[in-house]
């Protein structure tokens, strides 16, 4: 079997979708694994610590896509790069099938057995997969130091010959995985650190991290999905939401907004006038930029200055932190493929809830129940 790892190509992109520490640990009888020349360059793994481990460097990127039995790569390769492999085919990476729906007919049409490393069902067993809680934990810590340097204040208490510094206040609106992260590292440096979000159930979860969470009665009580995911609110209990988070955001220093609804545009929390009432010089950090932002004056790929706040909109944060990001990828992958391939061949087994859920395509069918 021929494991291929190809050289990312969209803009901004860093990370590599195996490391040299997993090629290691892949290397058997059963695998070849061949890297295109300096996929790992921007990661910081170059060509000869892949070599070390057993790898080969190929130049040709049309070689490795003609002989690939198993493709990897972070971002899904554009339609040009899938047309060169051949039926039957693996391919393991982000494909967000439900965005998606033309690359998933691709997929299915060309027979090529597609993974998407975001399609990871969020259960216990698949905690070493899951690839978006590697990504979000990375971008929620990223979040907190851009806050910290765009802030013109120290994070911490200070007490100086000159005064005491009182610590700066943040608030971290979704307390998903992304959440916890940037209310564990504001914590670090030293903010005061108040959290809300619409799953009461991470109340606890906050509080562990010496945070405050905010709470506001809803009307409806069924906040959550049966997945553990966030339900759109009501009209009525956004607009009590967005009066709390008005409260708040009078007082913060930091905002640093995290909350996505899977497959809806993020939800809006912080409206133009909230931004005008508060503080001069005060920064809010919106992960949500890519679906639309959290905040009505996000840009995507910009800060904007409004009233002097920053309104921060990061794309692709993991990247940012690209060797990090690509050691816990790789590990993400390397947990899959070992529950992938039987005797070094993929062995598509439906009956396993993961490998049920995870695979997009195969054979010529549509597989994962949430694209049905
Ligand atoms: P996400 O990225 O989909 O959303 C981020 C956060 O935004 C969520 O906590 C959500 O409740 C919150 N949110 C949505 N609308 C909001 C609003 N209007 N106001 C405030 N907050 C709002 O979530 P993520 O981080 O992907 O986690 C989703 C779920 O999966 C969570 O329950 C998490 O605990 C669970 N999970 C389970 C794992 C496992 O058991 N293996 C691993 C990782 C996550």
């Amino acid at each position: 079997m021929i494991l291929a790892v190809l050289k990312e190509t969209a803009k901004h992109e860093k990370r590599v979708a195996l490391s040299p520490e997993v090629v290691r640990k892949l290397n058997n009888d059963h695998l070849q694994i061949w890297i295109e020349k300096d996929a790992g360059l921007a990661s910081n793994f170059p060509d000869s610590f892949y070599q070390e481990e057993g790898a080969s460097i190929s130049a040709s990127k049309d070689e490795l896509l003609a002989k690939a039995d198993i493709l990897l790569s972070v971002q899904t390769p554009s339609d040009e790069d899938l047309n060169k492999l051949k039926s039957g085919a693996v391919l393991i990476s982000f494909i967000w099938g439900l965005q998606n729906p033309d690359l998933v007919s691709f997929l299915k049409e060309h027979k090529i057995s597609s993974l998407g490393m975001d399609a990871i069902p969020r259960i216990s067993r698949a905690q070493n997969m899951d690839a978006l809680s590697s990504m979000s934990s990375i971008a929620g810590y990223k979040a907190s130091l851009i806050a910290a340097n765009e802030l013109d204040k120290y994070f911490p208490m200070m007490m100086t010959a000159a005064g005491t510094i009182p610590p700066s206040k943040a608030l971290i609106l979704g307390a998903g995985v992304a959440g916890l992260q940037a209310i564990a590292t504001c914590r670090k440096l030293g903010a005061v650190v108040e959290a809300f979000d619409v799953r009461p159930a991470v109340k606890e979860q906050v509080e562990s991290l010496g945070a405050k969470f905010i709470e506001v009665e809803l009307s409806d009580e069924e906040t959550e999905t049966k997945g553990g995911y966030a339900k759109e609110l009501t009209q009525d209990d956004k607009l009590k939401q967005r009066e709390l988070i008005h409260q708040h955001a009078k007082k913060s220093d930091i905002i640093i907004t995290t909350a996505l609804i899977p497959g809806r545009p993020a939800p809006l929390l912080i409206t133009k006038e909230m931004v005008a009432e508060m503080k001069p010089g005060s920064v809010i950090v919106d992960l949500a930029a890519e679906n639309g932002g959290n905040c009505e004056l996000t840009e995507a790929g910009t800060t904007q200055v409004v009233n002097e706040v920053k309104i921060v909109g990061p794309v692709n944060l993991p990247s940012q932190l690209a060797n990090h990001a690509s050691t816990l990828y790789s590990k993400n992958i390397l947990a899959l493929l070992n529950l992938l391939l039987k005797d070094g061949k993929p062995n598509f087994d439906f009956e396993d809830e993961i490998l049920l859920n995870t695979t997009i395509t195969h054979n010529g069918e549509i597989i994962s129940p949430m694209l049905k």
